[in-house]
């Protein structure tokens, strides 16, 4: 490994250690107004820092959590005491990071397909998000299954754009986690997630070669192979972890540390229960680690209710989801473990 890539890789490795994952708290301004939509709750500046505040500062969760996954505006905010958030997990041991891209817009001439902007002008962002402690970036790409779609075209231009963004992320001394998610909603069968899946991969993983990629220095969040969200045949959880095992096998490099799993809109005992099934069969070339937002966070959101009497209780709430998942990441997560949450 080349001498300069040896902190990317320490980074890396600490994102996907043992028994730990990370949690996406980057919802964009549109997102986090949605989510708050749901428990009822105005999308201020103050609701959205209060409610980051809570998770930031939930005791004890720095077990299981290596990283946490910021927005522009919550990088700049602070805890209630002034500490600034990303001082706040600094000194819980876990890293900050920070999502760079910015957001999905229909890709021309593919009807229903998109692709990610925010490559202009991101070398001087990463260089401010450096100064603000950030240790690694996220950039998402979305791949719709449909009629025709994904198409090779979209593929390449999303997979073209994570490439650049991940060079520039390693020349800024920042780990790239480098996010392709093929989409849940449909009526797809699972074949055809792992048909998408595998493209999309390939394609990336082509892309990041022909940018010098240091693999080492990266860590891939992808989605599961599962059926589509309104297929009428839902897989098992033991046919999920097999093909996404197996398609990743097939397709990710053993240089690269990690994969950390997004959840995609599966409930999150569901993301527990795969996370929990892949790790169950055995060692495998990389890490398979989670990087959940929606599996971490709805419990949570549906306990605080905006209110700063629940927070204690949304805090534990926290605490147990991310100890199921930490317990997954060596596939020792039981049903029973829900039942101690009470
Ligand atoms: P979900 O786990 O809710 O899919 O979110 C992960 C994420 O960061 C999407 O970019």
């Amino acid at each position: 490994m080349n001498a300069n890539i040896a902190p990317l890789n320490s980074v890396a490795r600490a994102m996907v250690a043992k028994g730990k994952g990370l949690l996406a708290a980057d919802e964009s301004s549109g997102t986090i107004k949605r989510r708050l939509d749901t428990i009822k709750v105005e999308s201020t500046e103050e609701n959205r820092r209060a409610y980051r505040e809570l998770l930031l500062t939930t005791p004890g969760v720095e077990e299981f959590i290596s990283g946490v996954i910021l927005y522009d505006e919550t990088i700049r905010q602070s805890a209630k005491n002034g500490k600034a958030f990303p001082e706040v997990l600094a000194s819980k041991g876990i890293l900050p990071g920070i999502k760079v891209d910015k957001g999905p817009v229909d890709l021309p001439g593919f009807p229903g397909e998109v692709v990610t902007e925010g490559l202009d002008g991101l070398r001087q962002r990463l260089a401010e998000y450096v100064k603000l402690g950030a240790k690694f970036a996220k950039w998402r790409a979305v791949i719709a299954i449909g009629a025709g779609i994904p198409t090779e075209g979209c593929i390449k231009a999303n997979a073209h754009a994570l490439a650049r963004y991940a060079a520039l992320c390693q020349e800024a001394g920042v780990v790239p986690i480098v996010e392709p998610e093929v989409l849940i909603d449909g009526n797809h069968t699972i074949e055809r997630c792992e048909e998408a899946t595998e493209a999309t991969l390939k394609a990336v993983f082509a892309e990041l070669r022909s940018h010098r990629i240091a693999l080492e220095g990266m860590v891939l969040k992808p989605n599961m192979v599962l059926s589509g969200k309104d297929c009428p045949q839902q897989a098992s959880v033991t046919e999920v972890a097999e093909r996404t095992i197996g398609c990743f096998r097939r397709v990710v490099p053993a240089a690269v540390p990690g994969i950390a799993f997004l959840s995609g809109g599966q409930s999150a005992e569901a993301a527990t229960e795969h996370l929990n099934a892949m790790n169950a069969m055995g060692a495998h070339p990389w890490e398979v680690s989670f990087s959940y937002a929606r599996a971490l966070q709805d419990p949570v959101m549906k306990a605080w209710k905006g209110e700063a009497a629940n927070v204690a209780k949304a805090q534990k709430i926290f605490y147990h989801r991310a100890k199921c998942n930490g317990a997954a990441r060596s596939g020792k997560y039981s049903k029973e473990m829900e039942a101690q949450a009470a």
